[in-house]
């Protein structure tokens, strides 16, 4: 007798970092890795979010990366870009943003956006030293192989302001006092995101607020500034501390380093 379907699974444990590439359907450019933090709460607790922050490091990797890790994601991403063009002969002209994971036994792809990221984004256009303008000019005109791209060798964290209660219940209408958020500069980019203007007051409209990214050589630099400016706004918001932090960081190369010796095993779910 036939039985039901049977769905076996994988189960991936590791560390998840985006990789986005510029692709003009022949050729990629890669962007810097950067760690994104789907989770609402300290320490990646609670509901998942739409990206509560996210840092990158000066030197295009990620500290639980290895250089391979690296070499890998990237080489899967300009595969996929060849593969499109020679399975439907349509060439892809953007942005490949594949979300990957760093497991035991090396990266794995989880999904592909054919977008930017959010917040990844902001990590890595803070640091894009070429003219956005040419990157999509050789795009469209398939010349990316003859384009340099640059990024600054700075490192990049990101932190979201959210309503109190967001993502479930988000408080709505409540204004935001940004009158103590330091000016914006080359270490200090502020995006505002769901924020509704009112005759110059600023109100929140029920998702992610604003967008703080500072910039700076180390990382340490780049989470203070970020996190000095996310404490300076006021109302019913809240964001991350952590993000970004020394602590955060080491546990997330702890995590990798006790998977790669093999202390914790992955397993197969069976549903
Ligand atoms: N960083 C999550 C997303 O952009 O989908």
């Amino acid at each position: 007798e036939p039985h039901r379907p049977v769905l076996i699974e994988e189960k991936l444990d590791g560390e998840e970092f985006s990789l986005q590439s510029f692709a003009d359907g022949e050729n990629v450019k890669h962007m810097p890795t950067v760690q994104d933090h789907k989770r609402v709460g300290i320490g990646d607790t609670g509901p998942n979010t739409g990206g509560m922050g996210s840092y990158s490091c000066n030197d295009g990797s990620l500290p639980f990366l290895t250089q391979e890790d690296v070499k890998n994601a990237q080489a899967i991403n300009a595969d996929v870009i060849k593969a499109l063009h020679d399975e439907t002969g349509e060439a892809y002209k953007g942005i490949l943003y594949g979300g990957f994971i760093a497991t035991r036994d090396g990266i794995r792809l989880i999904e592909y956006n054919v977008r930017f990221g959010d917040p990844e984004a902001l990590n890595v256009l803070s640091l894009l030293q070429t003219d956005f303008v040419d990157v999509c000019e050789a795009i469209i005109h398939q010349k990316l192989a003859d384009l340099k791209i640059g990024f600054s060798k700075q490192s990049t964290v990101c932190k979201y302001i959210v309503p109190d209660g967001y993502p479930d219940s988000p408080a709505k209408n409540a204004e935001v006092d940004l009158s103590r958020l330091p000016k914006t500069s080359d270490s200090l980019r502020i995006f505002e995101a769901a924020i509704e203007d009112r005759g110059g007051k600023k109100f929140l409209t029920g998702s992610r607020a604003i967008a703080i990214v500072g910039v700076a050589a180390q990382l340490d630099s780049a989470e203070k500034i970020a996190e000095e400016a996310a404490r300076s706004i006021g109302g019913r918001v809240y964001h991350r501390p952590d993000i970004g932090s020394r602590e955060l960081i080491q546990s997330k190369i702890d995590h990798m380093d006790r998977l790669r010796k093999g202390k914790v095993q992955s397993s197969a779910l069976i549903q």
